[in-house]
This record gives C-alpha cells, structure tokens and sequence, in this order.
C-alpha cells in the first residue's frame, strides 16, 4: 500500500500584529504559544510574513512581495503576449477576462494575471499558503482585482451561482517545478503541504461546468493532458498550458 500523507499543520508564530491574528481568524490559521523551529510556522520578519519549514526540512524561508525585488521584477516584465495571458485569451480581448485560479498555492499565476488587468479570484486549501498570499497582497494595488480565498475548489465552483460565472478556469496541480532557485523553493513548500495532486481530473471536470469560456490547465511538458479532448496547446519555454474550451464560449476560434 501506498504511504498515507499527513498534513503538516501550520501555525502563526508570536509575537504577532493585529491584522496578522485577523488574517489568521480569516482563514483558519491556529496562532502558536511560541516560535517553534521544529514545525511549520508563520511568523513576522524584515521581509514580512514569512513561512518557515521546521529545520529538519532545511529551514525554507518564503516571503512574497509583489512591489518589490525579483517577483516584483515578474510583474513588471509580464505581456499580454506571454505563454500564460495567451492561454487565458487576453491578447484577443479588449476588457481582460475574469477568472477563478482554483488551485491557486502563493497565487503567482493569479497575481501574473492580475497584473495584466484580469479579475482573479484564487482558492486555495491549505490556509497557511492562502494567508502568506493575502497578506501579500495587504498594501498591493493588485488587491484591487485579486481576491484570495480559502477553499476546496471543487465544492466552490460547483456551488457557484451561474450569474457569477467566471470566463475562465485556470488549474495549476503541477508541482514539478522547473524555474529559479526561489520557484522550486516555493513549491517545495507547497508540495510538502498540500500533498499529492490527486484531484485534478475532478477538478477539471467540475471547472468545464462552470467556465463560460476555457479552462486552462498547466501541465509540465512531459506529462499528458488530464482529459483527451484538449482543444488547444499554448507552449511556454518550460510548462505548457491545456486549454478546453467550454460549450458557453462564444470564441470560434480554436487558437489563442
Ligand atoms: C502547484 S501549486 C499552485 C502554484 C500557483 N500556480 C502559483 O503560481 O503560486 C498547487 C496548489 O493548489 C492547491 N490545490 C490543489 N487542489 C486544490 C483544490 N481542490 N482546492 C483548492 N486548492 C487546491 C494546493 O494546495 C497547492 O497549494
């Protein structure tokens, strides 16, 4: 038998600020007596919010900051022309579309495409990651077009009601990070959180029932499409993306 993962729980360090207690309040974060170095902790530093591993896991540090240094850097030099804005449709859209980033992790797609205009709402599950990207995004413009929720995605979209429909779904389970030093970093944390990706098909099934437009799924280049009637591929230097489109959509094309 396979082994059973475990859920590593994470807490919030002292000392903490009020709008840290209210963010974990938010999203269900417990707030920890002490800092403890031999657990998951979220705690207060020079770079802000910050997610530590215990130290047996080598004490990983990931701090987000969407104003400043390289992920700010990201931002700046993204393009509607860029692998991810075409697979979403931006570049044939005059008012970006609004989408739902179902598995949305320390939100850098979500924030990549809020950047570029689009309304994004991200869900995430594990609180702790869903708290490092709210608090990210405290003193950010991009606050105003990007919303952070904890959530299951697939019992979201499935409860959402039609007239809130996004125009696309974007589905990230892919854990196989092949960018920077920092990127693997990131998802190093992630994979150690959230666990195995082992519901993605279900997810993509329930995203294509509420897409008005497209789902799109990233997917390392190696792997297969997680359903066999891809409509379209967008092909970037190190992932590419799926896209389905839904039968609401009014796009004839089947390009981005
Ligand atoms: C690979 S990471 C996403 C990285 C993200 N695209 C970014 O730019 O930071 C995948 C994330 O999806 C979350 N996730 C996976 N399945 C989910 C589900 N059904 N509902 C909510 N979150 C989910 C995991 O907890 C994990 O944090």
């Amino acid at each position: 038998m396979p082994p059973t993962w475990q859920r590593s729980e994470v807490t919030l360090a002292p000392p903490a600020r009020g709008e840290d207690l209210e963010l974990a309040a938010r999203f269900g974060v417990p707030v920890a007596a002490a800092r403890d170095t031999t657990s998951w902790q979220l705690f207060r530093s020079d770079d802000g919010l910050v997610l530590g591993s215990p130290l047996a896991m080598g004490a990983l540090r990931i701090a987000l900051d969407p104003d400043a240094g390289a992920f700010a850097r990201r931002l700046r030099t993204s393009r509607r022309d860029e692998p991810l804005s075409r697979a979403v449709g931006l570049p044939k859209r005059q008012v970006p579309p609004s989408v739902v980033d179902a598995t949305a992790g320390l939100c850098r797609d979500a924030m990549v495409l809020a950047h570029l205009g689009c309304r994004v709402v991200a869900l995430e599950r594990v609180p702790a990651l869903a708290m490092l990207a709210a608090a990210a995004l405290q003193r950010s413009p991009l606050a105003e077009r990007l919303h952070v929720e904890r959530a299951e995605a697939a019992a979201w979209l499935t409860a959402l009601a039609p007239a809130a429909a996004p125009d696309v779904v974007y589905l990230d389970p892919m854990f196989d990070a092949t960018g920077s030093a920092q990127v693997k970093k990131d998802m190093q944390a992630c994979r150690a959180l959230a666990g195995p990706a082992d519901d993605a098909a279900a997810l993509l099934r329930a995203a294509r029932l509420v897409a008005r437009q497209r789902v799109v799924v990233k997917r390392h280049p190696h792997l297969p499409p997680l359903a066999d009637d891809v409509s379209f591929r967008v092909e970037g230097t190190r992932v590419r993306f799926d896209v389905y489109l839904t039968e609401t959509s009014a796009a004839p094309s089947r390009s981005p």
